[in-house]
């Protein structure tokens, strides 16, 4: 990883509804009306000012995402984006996945905002294995932080400690 993008990715294990940043990402689902996971954690955390946003939406597709407030999170907005259920791999999950998070960031980029912080999408439930899809969005996210001077850092927030470790060696992050 060059200087200027290992500035601008970091990998930090723990909640994402502790973070600071701008925007936490949730891997919610088409409804957007909560669950489980991630997005169960967000929504409680948010309070019912966040469900009743997302009542608005009307819903999101598979690979999409949507900006919301952030409530009574740390975090100023949610953005919510819907993975794809993993089958077998051959059923556009790959493209989906990557569109996640490429869809987050130009919406994160289009509200001008500095600091997101992203899950695993897709890897928990919906069963994405978890060294495909680290693979999938840290591609995707050094490509966009390539291309675009916004959101000027991006954190993977990882749920444990292999996780985080998976991130590390993928980004050859040493600590
Ligand atoms: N902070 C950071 N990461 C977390 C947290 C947390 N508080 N909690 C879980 N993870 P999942 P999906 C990690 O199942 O696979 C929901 O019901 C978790 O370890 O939350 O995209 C939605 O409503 C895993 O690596 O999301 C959908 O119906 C990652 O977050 C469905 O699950 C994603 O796991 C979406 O499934």
């Amino acid at each position: 990883m060059s200087d200027a993008l290992s500035e601008r990715l970091k990998v930090v294990e723990g909640d994402i509804t502790r973070l600071d940043v701008d925007a936490i990402v949730n891997a919610a689902n088409t409804r957007l009306l909560g669950g489980g996971g991630v997005d169960g954690a967000i929504h409680r955390a948010a309070g019912p000012g966040l469900l009743a946003e997302c009542r608005t939406l009307d819903g999101c597709p598979t690979g999409e995402a949507r900006l919301t407030g952030g409530y009574d999170l740390p975090a100023r907005h949610v953005i919510h984006t819907v993975g794809p259920v993993y089958r077998d791999g051959r059923h556009g999950e790959p493209e989906l996945l990557r569109s996640c998070y490429v869809e987050s960031l130009r919406l994160a980029a289009g509200a001008e905002l500095e600091t997101v912080a992203f899950p695993g999408i897709s890897t928990g439930v919906y069963g994405y294995p978890k060294d495909e899809a680290c693979d999938i969005a840290v591609t995707a996210v050094s490509e966009w932080l390539a291309a675009y001077d916004l959101p000027r850092v991006v954190t993977f927030c990882c749920y444990g400690a292999a996780d985080a470790a998976l991130y590390r060696e993928r980004l050859g992050i040493d600590t």
